[in-house]
């Protein structure tokens, strides 16, 4: 290693001031937490990990927490009126509240996210129980979206103090979901680049890739959006603002429906895209669908991949290549009554990229889908 790189190195390392080992888990806040729970389970293909309501001493809220691999949901109900949790879902209805992230030194973050300017959202506290340990603090990031750190490096215990283990007779087979690859979120018009700033100077995080309207219109809509990532590439958080239009775009669909600024998708990954796909349909999962006529030109866009390309027209699955490979990708209808949040599933074979070649086509789906809802 040459005297320059060893100094490159040195002051990557010194500039990624928040290591973070990953996504520790996501809450969200949701009108029926027992219902919402059966639906990542039976649709999804989560199992039942941990819980914590009445039964455990929680009084006011209702927690129940599902798993996939790597992927961890809590789904979080208010047990009475009046809460700021209830607030939450009578503005926003369901949606996600936190997004936890897996660091070594919940405290060394806190304080080094609000040196840098955060907005506290919890001081570092430490709980305990017969397990072990865990620190945890809190910032605001858009919205009313929160970072919670979790140290957890002296904890064994199934998910976090204060929770039991959920023993289920019902656990389904999971459905190849292995890790959350990105989450992106919806912010104002004209506040990307604020978000943008956010992301670099409070978390150290760097602008990896950028579109604007240019890459994402269609005739009625367009987008633009920035995506940010952290140090490893553990951590990738697309930024959307609305761009102006002819008609209102699915990012101005989302925030007059979340009534403000929130987490769009979260996209997460599987080694096998069209079994996770075959499987999640059977389940009943909806997902977009595509125009046969995108799968006549696809070998000539793409050139040649491994997967058959009638599994994949059947399916609904899209496809796209970067400098480093190609990703399939696919993304569900919206999961709640509000047409707000929905999933990606995706998987990578090389590509680091989110596949801007597929932005026409999937925007004419969600198109589709705003005409019928009267929203476009
Ligand atoms: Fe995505």
């Amino acid at each position: 290693m040459s005297t320059s790189t060893v100094a490159e190195n040195k002051h990557k390392e010194a500039q990624d001031f928040m290591p973070i080992n990953g996504t520790d888990y996501l809450e969200l806040y949701v009108s029926n937490s027992k219902q919402a729970a059966h639906y990542y389970k039976t649709a999804f293909g989560f199992k039942s990990l941990a819980y914590k309501g009445l039964e455990t001493g929680s009084r006011d809220f209702e927690s129940y927490v599902v798993e996939q691999d790597k992927i961890r949901l809590v789904l979080t109900s208010p047990l009475k009126s009046g809460t700021d949790v209830g607030r939450h879902i009578d503005k926003h209805g369901d949606g996600v509240k936190v997004t936890a992230l897996w660091v070594d030194d919940a405290t060394y973050a806190y304080n080094e996210a609000m040196k840098r300017g955060a907005k506290s959202y919890m001081e570092p506290k430490t709980e305990e129980d017969e397990h072990g340990k865990v620190v945890s603090s809190g910032i605001y990031a858009y919205g009313e979206v929160v970072h919670i750190f979790v140290e957890r490096k002296n904890y064994n215990g199934t998910f976090l103090p204060g929770y039991q283990k959920w023993e289920s007779d019902y656990q389904p087979t999971s459905t190849g979901l292995k890790f959350v690859d990105h989450m992106v979120g919806n912010v104002n018009e004209g506040k990307m680049n604020y978000w943008v700033d956010f992301y670099a100077n409070v978390m150290g995080f760097k602008q990896i890739m950028s579109f604007d309207d240019k890459d994402i219109s269609t005739d009625y809509t367009a987008l633009m959006s920035k995506v940010m990532s952290n140090g490893n590439g553990r951590i990738k958080f697309p930024i959307n603002e609305p761009a102006p239009g002819m008609k209102k775009s699915q990012v101005d669909e989302y925030l007059e429906f979340y009534e403000g600024e929130g987490v769009q998708h979260i996209a997460v990954a599987t080694d096998d895209i069209v079994k996770t796909v075959s499987d999640l349909k059977s389940r009943g999962v909806e997902f977009l669908s595509i125009p046969t006529t995108y799968y006549d030109v696809l070998t000539e866009r793409v050139g040649e991949i491994d997967e058959d390309i009638e599994s994949l027209r059947r399916l609904g699955i899209l496809v796209d290549r970067d400098d480093e490979g190609y990703l399939l990708q696919i993304f569900t209808k919206t999961v709640q009554a509000r047409p707000t949040m929905f999933f990606e599933i995706i998987q990578r074979k090389g590509a680091t990229s989110f596949g801007k070649g597929n932005f026409k086509a999937l925007f004419e789906a969600i198109e589709r889908e705003q005409e019928l809802r009267g929203t476009l």
